[in-house]
Order: structure tokens, then C-alpha cells, then sequence
């Protein structure tokens, strides 16, 4: 029997050499309107390595959307650092970001809307044109560039927001419960398309979920938080090899780790 539950806590150290990023001691104080303060993040420290697929689980509230945002700089930390080990992202291009719901300009075409962030970076039009075509076709959408997003289903909408946010070929992309709102069947096979488009971006994923089956097929590596103020209670290297097909859902060793972690979370 293979061993599972091999967990390496999360010990205060140096950013090891793979690690695309590193996060500090990481903390994070919001003010609310009334002026009352919410620990949202007790002090995380967690390490990002290139190419990795990793998720974050954890109880609603325990602060997952708070890492994403300041990995992706949109929020200060109150305390801690971030450290890219090939110097800072710019955050236009470094980084791609896919919210839950799709975020897509309702006027502009999906071909349009992928090349946007292109247009906002001043690449010449013919590449951006052609870059915009190639990743419509990389999300199954070849045919929908001119289609208007209305025009679109959910599942549709959102692998334009993913293919818009890849597009810049970002080192780092972070996605927030991106399948959250989709049908079951519909998710399974956005699970099955972001490996694919993953395997051939070579794309690093920092992947926030609720659903523990989605984080145990997609992952290799998964961290769960307490919950607020979220700290990271345990980070498992998931032993499942690169293949992740239907079939793996129905191994023992898949079902071992959904309820390891289950029972971690409770
Ligand atoms: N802008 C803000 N101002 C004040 N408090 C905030 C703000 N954003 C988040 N919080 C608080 O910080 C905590 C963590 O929020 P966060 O959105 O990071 O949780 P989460 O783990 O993503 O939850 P969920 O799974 O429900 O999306 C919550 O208690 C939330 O109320
Ligand atoms: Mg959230």
C-alpha cells in the first residue's frame, strides 16, 4: 500500500531554490468601515514552485481569496514578505488572475476581450491578433472570437477569462474557485481542460477551491488552512503521478487522500 499523509508543516524557512515564489510570514489586518480590525491571516508562510499545480483549501472566511489577492499584489500585506525569486512581477503581465465569475468587457468581442490586456500593454496589433487567435483555440473557443460574451454559456465565459488570462503567458496564475459556479459535468471537464492547457503552458497555478475532489485531481500539492485568521495547518505532496484521467477518481488512493483531507478540514 502506498503511503499517504506524508505532510511537511509549514516550517518557517528560506525560499528553496525551485520556488517560483516565496511568502513570509505573511499577515494580513483588514479595517472595517466601522473601524473594528479582522485578522484575516495569522502569519503564512508558504512556497510557490515553478510549474506547480497547488491549492488551497479551507473553511469560508480563512482568508484563501486574501493570499491570492496579495500574491497578485492587490492588496499590502500588514505584515511579512513576498519574495520573487526572479525579481518582482509586473502585474499587467506577470501574473493572471481568473475570478470566480468571468469578468469580460459585455461590448467587446471574446476574441477582443482575450486580446485586451495585450492592447492595454502596447503589443503591435498583428501579434496580439495572432496571440489572441492562438489561446481562443488553446480553450476549445476557436470558433466564438467573434461571438459577444452574452452570446456564451458560463462554462464558455469562463475559459475566455482564463484564456484572457493566460494570454500574456503570466509566470503565475491564480485562480479563485474558478468552476464555483458551474454545473458538476461542466466543472469536470473545465478540470480536465485547465490540466490540458496547463501541461502545455507550463503555467504555475495557485488554485483556490472548495471542492476537495477538484483540489486532490488537479493538485500537486495541496495546502489546507485553519480557519480565520488562515494559517496554513497542513501541505501535502500528492503522490498520484502527472496522469490525472476519470479513472484516477476511482483508485484507492485518490479516495485515501479526499478523506484525509476531509478530515482535516472538519
Ligand atoms: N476588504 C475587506 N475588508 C474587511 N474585511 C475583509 C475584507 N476582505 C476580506 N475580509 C475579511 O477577511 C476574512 C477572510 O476573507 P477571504 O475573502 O480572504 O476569505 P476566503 O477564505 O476567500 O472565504 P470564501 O471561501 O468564503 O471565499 C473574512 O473574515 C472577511 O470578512
Ligand atoms: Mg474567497
Amino acid at each position: 500500500m502506498r503511503q499517504i499523509g506524508v505532510q511537511s508543516r509549514n516550517l518557517k524557512q528560506q525560499s528553496e531554490p525551485s520556488a517560483l515564489v516565496g511568502v513570509d510570514s505573511l499577515t494580513k489586518v483588514y479595517r472595517t468601515r466601522e473601524g473594528s480590525k479582522v485578522e484575516a491571516l495569522s502569519p503564512v508562510t508558504l512556497d510557490v514552485h515553478y510549474g506547480e499545480f497547488l491549492s488551497l483549501i479551507g473553511p469560508s472566511g480563512c482568508g484563501k481569496s486574501t493570499l491570492l489577492r496579495l500574491l497578485a499584489g492587490l492588496e499590502e500585506p500588514t505584515d511579512g514578505t513576498i519574495r520573487w525569486r526572479d525579481g518582482a512581477p509586473s502585474r499587467g503581465t506577470d501574473i493572471g488572475f481568473v475570478f470566480q465569475e468571468p469578468v469580460l468587457l459585455p461590448w467587446l468581442s471574446i476574441h477582443d476581450n482575450v486580446r485586451f490586456p495585450l492592447d492595454v500593454f502596447g503589443v503591435a496589433r498583428a501579434e496580439a491578433n495572432a496571440r489572441a487567435t492562438d489561446m481562443l483555440a488553446l480553450v476549445g473557443l476557436k470558433d466564438f472570437g467573434r461571438a459577444l460574451p452574452k452570446e456564451l454559456s458560463g462554462g464558455m465565459r469562463q475559459r475566455a477569462s482564463i484564456a484572457r488570462a493566460l494570454v500574456y503567458r503570466p509566470r503565475l496564475v491564480l485562480m479563485d474557485e474558478p468552476f464555483g459556479a458551474l454545473d458538476l459535468l461542466t466543472r469536470d471537464r473545465m478540470n480536465d481542460e485547465l490540466l490540458r492547457i496547463k501541461a502545455e503552458t507550463s503555467a504555475t497555478v495557485v488554485f483556490v477551491t472548495h471542492s476537495i475532489d477538484e483540489a486532490v485531481y488537479l493538485s500537486d500539492r495541496v495546502a489546507v488552512m485553519s480557519p480565520r485568521p488562515g494559517r496554513i495547518s497542513a501541505l501535502h505532496t500528492l503522490d498520484l503521478g502527472s496522469d490525472r484521467s476519470e479513472m484516477l477518481k476511482d483508485t484507492p488512493d485518490f479516495h485515501r487522500w479526499l478523506s484525509l483531507l476531509r478530515r482535516e478540514l472538519r
